[in-house]
């Protein structure tokens, strides 16, 4: 049985990694490969930002962390580390609805608290550095025979009239393939920096540094960002740019003496709901997998659990 899977990123590498241990001949057509890909550029720590509806996201979530988990463990060359996360809150907050997924979940202490910030979560999630967690996935998926190529698809038919079932991972791009205009862009812009004393994660998407991230991964620390939506633009901006660097070091007094190494821009695609359901078409069933907001990396075994179920057995 032959799957054909549209989407290069880390939907469409987990799904053809799912799949091809289950039995399925796969190959991957996308409009970027690795390394050019949206995933890529991802931030990437296990958090499920914007993505909806909160009770099917918490599901595909669990599952993510506890396979990250997993990796982090057995699997070094995946390039996941488990890193300490401080989220403030300018306001007395309830417990997050994703909080069951994460095992250490805890609220700050009062002496943890951030100047400025009234409560706040800690916990320890999965930092994925996905320069070589993409790279790591690749090589597992062609490992066990997957096939991949660069190609835009506009036309699903063609592939239809070869394939047992076409798994549609576009994310923004299904806009185009399938019409979807429910799919929107978020810009997300980062800065890349060398700053070894940056030890933990900081959040913080409602305070006095909105929007702010710190996320420091193996070999570097990436400053965010912006949630923009709707908003195309692929350059980077020197304003955002200078303005997210001014936030982290505000926050984070770690930074102090940090490096530049690069800045980067990076289109999430926001949805008001994943979709991911199976449509029988005239040609053949169609599996849409797309949608998933900030949350790509975050969501990306969980979905690719599901659409092996939506596939069915062999
Ligand atoms: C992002 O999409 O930029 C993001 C997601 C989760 C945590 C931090 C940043």
């Amino acid at each position: 049985m032959n799957a054909t899977i549209i989407g290069a990123g880390v939907m469409g590498l987990s799904c053809g990694v799912r799949l091809l241990e289950a039995g399925w001949r796969v190959q991957v057509l996308g409009r970027e490969l690795p390394p050019h890909t949206t995933s890529n550029v991802a931030a990437a720590m296990w958090y499920p930002y914007k993505a909806y509806p909160e009770d099917k996201v918490l599901g595909w979530s669990a599952t993510t962390f506890a396979e990250f988990v997993r990796l982090h463990t057995t699997t070094p060359e995946a390039g996941i580390t488990m890193v300490p996360v401080v989220e403030p809150l300018p306001t007395p907050t309830a417990d997050p609805w994703w909080q069951t997924a994460v095992p250490d979940f805890r609220r700050l202490t009062a002496a943890e608290i951030p100047e400025g910030f009234v409560d706040g979560y800690f916990f320890t999630t999965p930092v994925i550095d996905m320069s070589i967690y993409m790279a790591y996935l690749l090589g597992r998926y062609r490992a066990l025979g997957g096939t991949i190529a660069q190609k835009e698809v506009t036309d699903l038919a063609p592939y239809q009239a070869t394939a047992d079932v076409i798994i549609n991972c576009t994310g923004l791009g299904a806009r185009d393939l399938v019409g979807d205009t429910a799919v929107y862009p978020i810009r997300g812009q980062i800065v890349r920096v060398k700053a070894p004393a940056a030890q933990r994660c900081l959040l913080d998407d409602h305070g006095r540094y909105q929007v702010s991230y710190i996320i420091p991964r193996l070999h570097d620390v990436v400053l965010g960002g912006t949630a923009q939506e709707n908003n195309w633009d692929l350059t980077v901006d020197e304003g955002t740019a200078a303005d997210i660097i001014r936030k982290a070091q505000a926050f984070e007094p770690a930074l102090a003496g940090m490096e530049i190494l690069e800045h980067k821009v990076g289109l999430r695609p926001g949805r008001p709901s994943v979709r991911l359901e199976r449509e029988e078409t005239a040609a053949g069933p169609l599996i849409h997998n797309y949608g998933h907001g900030g949350a790509g990396v975050t969501l990306s075994w969980g979905c690719a659990a599901e659409v092996l179920a939506l596939v069915g057995t062999l």
